[in-house]
């Protein structure tokens, strides 16, 4: 798929103001810091359309841009940020749960996990939770431009066997680097083809 535009949309902290659920959406989730903005400006081709920073915590919001003026790609803030309070913790918890699983227009979550790192146990439970919800949703190992491609494969291969333990099969995958654009064609080709059916 060719992204010929990509235009930032609106900021939300609540689920009554989001865009009509119109259009096909995929929401971008996983710990701060991963590289879900990151990995959203390399998508679009665009370097500052998500805001990115080396300190944990920068998305706060529900961010949704709009591709193609046919779908949106949705931003989020990340999980398990250690520096914040425990109760805004848990509203940010609740938010996005409720978004997660009241947006009906949502085609796909895109669980972005860290490739350098041995299975998290809060990456495990958040896959779990969207599988009992019912919720479709693949991996993403980003930063892949970091260590080895032996060493991704090896996090990789840990991880699918760790959702083995709850999941029957594992959920398909994909390796990215935003640094070096891996991955680029292979998750885009993905949404694609989603966006036909
Ligand atoms: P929050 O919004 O805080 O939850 O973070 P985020 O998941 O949106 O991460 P963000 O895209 O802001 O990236 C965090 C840091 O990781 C930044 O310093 C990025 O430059 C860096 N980063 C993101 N993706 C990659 C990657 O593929 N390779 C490398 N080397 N660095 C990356
Ligand atoms: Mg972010």
């Amino acid at each position: 798929m060719i992204v010929k535009s990509a235009e930032f949309i609106c900021s939300n902290t609540q689920i009554s103001k989001l865009p009509p659920p119109v259009k096909p959406e995929y929401a971008f989730i996983g710990r701060s810091n991963v590289g879900k903005s990151s990995l959203i400006n390399m998508l679009t081709g665009k370097k500052g359309l998500a805001k990115t920073s080396q300190t944990p915590g920068k998305t706060q919001l529900i961010n949704h841009f709009l591709i193609n003026d046919n779908w949106y790609l949705v931003d989020l803030p990340g999980y398990g940020y250690a520096r914040i309070s425990k109760s805004k913790k848990e509203d940010w918890n609740k938010f996005i749960r409720t978004y997660l699983d009241k947006r009906e227009n949502l085609q796909c979550v895109m669980v972005l996990v860290d490739s350098r790192l041995e299975p998290q146990k809060i990456d495990l439970e958040f896959c779990n939770w969207l599988g009992e919800h019912g919720l479709p949703f693949v991996l993403i190992f980003t930063k892949a431009d970091k260590q080895s491609a032996i060493k991704t494969d090896q996090n990789v291969a840990k991880f699918r066997k760790a959702l083995t333990a709850t999941f029957e099969e594992a959920p398909q995958h994909f390796v990215t680097s935003s640094e070096n654009q891996i991955g680029k064609e292979d998750v885009l080709g993905f949404i694609d083809q989603i966006n036909q059916n």
